[in-house]
């Protein structure tokens, strides 16, 4: 075949897939009853491979595709090589990609209750998420996006949130009139706006260099993530005030999901449980060892706030829960409250 026959039927295939809502994810089903169908599963996500999430997405590929030799194939692009995170919600409710792990702050777009994780000061640690996820109302949210073509399928952690800036940040006083990059998300806006800070929306991907540049003066994000995107280099001060939560919405493409045989479904679902819970129990360690790195580095200098501190930072982020409260659903905002205790 010559080259541009050969780009010819890549793009026939390409289109077929997208007519289909598959989008060109099986190979090889149509050529012949003998060949086996080859699902493709693509997997962007925009934080680095020594991640907590990035680790647990290629351990899925590995188990995945040494239980399913010749089933399926796990394509993982990590670091925004392929998208950031808003394009990668619309590539998969369009079936681009088949997989994402992506924070469920950003799901704001499509229903108002996934922003309950990022209600400031909610869970005092990675120990409440888990209780509340596993309960019926955080197990229900995984059906929450299913109208979009969207279906969850687990929750992985990230860790706690810290503040890093270009001076002490100790008292919500030191945030105001500093430019903080948020998440793509209203409820991380609405918090910084609380403390009188002035929040940047911007995709993962920018950070450090916004960092760098002085476009930003200010972040907030997990240790693993200041660490492996190098925020710490650009950043003179960390606080360490744990205010809120960064974890992921493991989702896929609901048609193309139904569309595996029942064998191959039932096998992902059950590597992906597993990989779930060997993840989930080591990010918290993850992120000590990167917070460890940093101190180490000497670039920067952490503050660790007293609790007397943090009380007047929940204090001024409650406005956040008055504004919210009910857009995400009291109901919900209890259940995640008794499951926090
Ligand atoms: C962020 O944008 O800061 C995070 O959502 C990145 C991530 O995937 O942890």
């Amino acid at each position: 075949m010559t080259g541009q026959a050969r780009i010819r039927v890549i793009l026939l295939g390409f289109l077929l897939g997208a007519v289909t809502g598959c989008g060109g994810s099986s190979e090889g089903g149509g050529q012949s009853a003998a060949a086996p169908t080859v699902y493709v599963i693509k997997f962007p996500h925009v934080v680095a491979a020594a991640t907590p999430k990035g680790q647990m997405a290629q351990r899925f590929k590995e188990l995945a595709e040494e239980r399913f030799p010749g089933r399926v194939r796990i394509e993982v692009y990590p670091s925004a090589q392929l998208m950031e995170d808003t394009e990668s919600i619309e590539a998969l409710a369009f079936g681009e990609v088949q997989m994402i792990a992506t924070s469920v702050a950003l799901f704001d777009r499509l229903t108002p209750k996934l922003q309950l994780f990022d209600l400031p000061f909610l869970f005092p640690d990675l120990a409440a998420v888990e209780r509340f996820q596993k309960s019926p109302e955080g197990n229900a949210l995984l059906t929450a996006l299913t109208e979009h073509g969207i279906l969850g399928l687990q929750y992985w952690h990230n860790g706690m949130k810290q503040f890093s800036g270009p001076r002490p940040i100790i008292e919500p006083a030191d945030a105001r009139g500093l430019k903080f990059r948020v998440m793509e998300s209203d409820i991380t806006q609405a918090q910084i706006e609380a403390i009188g800070g002035n929040p940047q929306k911007m995709a993962f991907g920018e950070v450090y260099q916004a960092l760098q540049t002085g476009t930003v003066d200010a972040q907030e994000n997990t240790w693993s993530n200041i660490y492996s995107s190098k925020f710490y280099e650009v950043q003179p001060y960390m606080t360490e005030s744990n205010h809120g939560y960064i974890g992921y919405y493991v989702a896929v493409n609901a048609e193309f999901w139904q569309s595996l045989p029942d064998d191959l479904r039932a096998g992902l679902t059950a590597t992906l449980d597993e990989v779930t819970q060997w993840g989930n129990a080591r990010s918290e360690a993850i992120n000590l060892e990167s917070k460890q790195h940093i101190i180490e580095s000497g670039r920067t200098q952490l503050t660790v706030l007293t609790p007397e501190q943090l009380a007047v930072w929940q204090q001024a982020m409650s406005p956040v829960w008055d504004e919210y409260r009910d857009r995400i659903g009291a109901d919900l905002v209890d259940a995640a409250l008794a499951a926090a205790k």
